[in-house]
């Protein structure tokens, strides 16, 4: 979850590490710090809870051309000057991003209770380092990662050694790239793209080495191995907020264009064709059922490609946690299509499902945004979505492009399964593109959100309720709201509600109901009329036509009159601008809510 950035150059590093830094801010919030040499190679560290903007605030008075730079995310100690990184442990000072598991033996072991000043696991790992360290930052590296248990991500400098910074990784990211500017390493590619638009993804089991003339790359037995260049497809612009407020605004009206951007590409003669992403369609033909994988909005994701993809593949599609599946003994097997959902393409415990996925012989489909990411590597097959950088912590353009690829995979397997004609797959994408304009006019109409949520900020709960699509839409809503707005918020499946949770029903908490499916619109109004005579504040969301008594919703929205199954792309923006809104209004951190971090890399 920390960012990393490291740099060996001839431009100041400072500027260099700090601007990095606020690059990768959303990475983690708690502290930050940078360590450098200065041109007499004395390493300095300055570090500061808070923002990385205290940071900035602090006097550095000497020239620097080599350094490191973190801002964390607080897992072992508090947040505190102290616990911040970078770590000096003798010669040696290092950041992290992970987590160390076997710390604890470590110290005692390594007899480090009186040296640590910290409470981190880095630390330790620091202190462990310069006891293996003899001159040869290579062989002590490698007898040190042979020692630790758990993920890391770290940046070392060897006092020593002035100009020169080692980085090892073991499940959490590092990319690296030699650019006109210096030598550069970093946890993720935002960091980079000022810079370059090439780089690598360092290998795990591997160390790299960054002097300012050049970056080489070790096996672990000191051997050179040559990385594999990548290119990124997205530029600078799509790291800024260009004239938003936010960075989560702007996410979500990028939204239409992500959804084009992940779409056509992949449509030949009006179907969706995945020829170019290599995924043959007897991984859609050969499988007896379906298990989607994800963590957070992705998994909502997920469960809404449950309620589309059972009714239309007539097999079973199980949707896991993958926190909890990475611990269950799960039903899966060969005959298992495991769909794996991460916009990072980080996150540990999709990470662990995916690996657990493939040992039972499943055969895995990850849908990642981030290119090169750990989980875009170690899947079967991988389906990019197309969304660019998404910088807010609330997930808002990746849940959009995830449903898109989900739909399209739906719409594939169906046709290749034989439960589409082809003319119901072509009308079934042409449906799915024009959510797009759909949600087009429910960014037009962000006001109605900003005005609404005025009674919502007063509130203490919030529940939301739908009945099946429109319960799976429910809980990505009472999930965005929480996290940026801090209102406790519940979504509950509309028939549900009376079976204790009306309890807390009282005049005034606000009910949010969706009722965009047909089949079953009658059954919610029934459940908004329940709660609406206990005095709840009901803001409803429903199709154009829809006549409502009146009396039954304080507020009203109308989204356009779209297929039932594709009603949520412009109720997703509907509920990401009230979460959005909420946040404001309460004078909140939209982009980086406390305690939260975008990428969550640690268990
Ligand atoms: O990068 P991932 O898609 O794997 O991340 C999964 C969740 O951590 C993420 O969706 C999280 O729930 C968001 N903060 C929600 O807005």
């Amino acid at each position: 979850m920390c960012g990393i950035i490291g740099y060996s150059g001839p431009l100041e590093a400072k500027n260099i590490l700090l601007e990095g830094l606020s690059q990768l801010e959303y990475r983690g919030y708690d502290s930050a710090g940078i360590a450098y040499f200065d041109t007499a190679s004395t390493v300095h560290v300055v570090k500061k809870t808070g923002k990385v903007a205290r940071l900035k605030e602090v006097s550095m008075p000497h020239h620097s051309h080599c350094g490191i730079g973190h801002t964390r995310w607080a897992t072992h100690g508090g947040v505190d000057d102290i616990n911040a990184h970078p770590h000096r442990a003798g010669r040696v000072t290092l950041i992290h991003n992970g987590i160390i598991e076997n710390y604890h033996s470590l110290t005692q072991e390594f007899s480090l209770e009186d040296r640590l000043v910290s409470q981190t696991d880095s630390e330790v790992a620091a202190w462990v380092l310069d006891s293996f360290y003899d001159g040869d930052p290579k062989s002590a590296i490698k007898q040190l990662v042979e020692r630790l248990e758990g993920s890391y991500g770290f940046c070392v400098m060897f006092d020593d050694r002035p100009g020169e910074i080692y980085g090892i990784r073991s499940v959490s990211p590092l990319v690296a790239a030699y650019t006109h500017s210096g030598a550069l390493i970093a946890s993720d590619l935002t960091a980079l793209i000022p810079y370059t638009r090439n780089y690598f993804v360092v290998p795990e089991n591997h160390i790299v080495k960054l002097t300012g003339y050049k970056i080489s790359l070790y096996h672990m037995d000191g051997s050179p191995a040559v990385p594999e260049t990548l290119e990124v497809n997205w530029n600078m612009d799509a790291a800024m907020k260009n004239g938003f407020p936010h960075f989560m605004l702007k996410e979500i009206h990028e939204q239409p264009e992500a959804l084009k951007n992940t779409i056509l590409p992949r449509v030949v003669r009006g179907l969706p064709d995945f020829t170019d992403d290599q995924i043959p369609d007897d991984l859609f033909t050969a499988c007896a059922q379906v298990h989607v994988v994800a963590c957070g909005t992705a998994m909502h994701a997920g469960i809404v490609a449950k309620s589309l993809m059972e009714p239309a593949l007539r097999i079973p599609v199980t949707v896991s946690i993958a926190s909890e599946f990475r611990y269950e003994d799960p039903l899966i097997d060969e005959k298992t299509l495991v769909i794996i959902i991460s916009q990072s393409g980080e996150t540990i415990d999709t990470l662990a499902a995916l690996r657990l996925a493939k040992s039972r012989g499943s055969k895995t489909l990850a849908i990642v945004n981030v290119k090169g990411s750990t989980i875009a590597r170690e899947s079967h097959h991988i389906l990019y979505t197309h969304a660019g950088p998404e910088i807010a912590v609330a997930s808002t353009k990746a849940y959009s492009v995830q449903l898109a690829a989900l739909y399209m995979i739906s719409c594939r397997m169906a046709l290749v399964r034989g439960n589409f004609s082809r003319d119901q797959a072509v009308s079934f994408l042409t449906k799915l593109l024009d959510a797009i304009p759909a949600m087009e006019a429910m960014i037009a109409q962000k006001d109605v959100e900003k005005e609404l949520v005025t009674h919502l900020i007063q509130q203490h709960d919030t529940f939301f309720m739908g009945r099946g699509l429109d319960y799976a839409f429910s809980l990505e809503g009472a999930l965005k709201l929480k996290e940026i707005s801090y209102i406790h918020a519940e979504a509950y499946a509309a028939g549900e509600l009376k079976h204790g949770t009306i309890a807390l029903v009282a005049p005034g908490v606000p009910v949010i109901a969706i009722a965009t499916q047909e089949h079953v619109f009658s059954k919610t109004i029934s459940n908004v009329r329940e709660v609406k005579a206990r005095g709840a504040f009901v803001i409803l969301l429903t199709k154009e036509h829809k006549d409502i008594e009146d009396g039954l919703a304080d507020i009203h929205i109308r989204i356009p009159d779209l297929d039932d199954r594709f009603t949520v792309f412009p109720i997703a923006v509907i509920l990401q601008l009230i979460a959005y809104y909420a946040s404001i209004g309460k004078n909140l951190d939209v982009d980086q809510p406390r305690n939260l971090a975008k990428s969550v890399t640690v268990e």
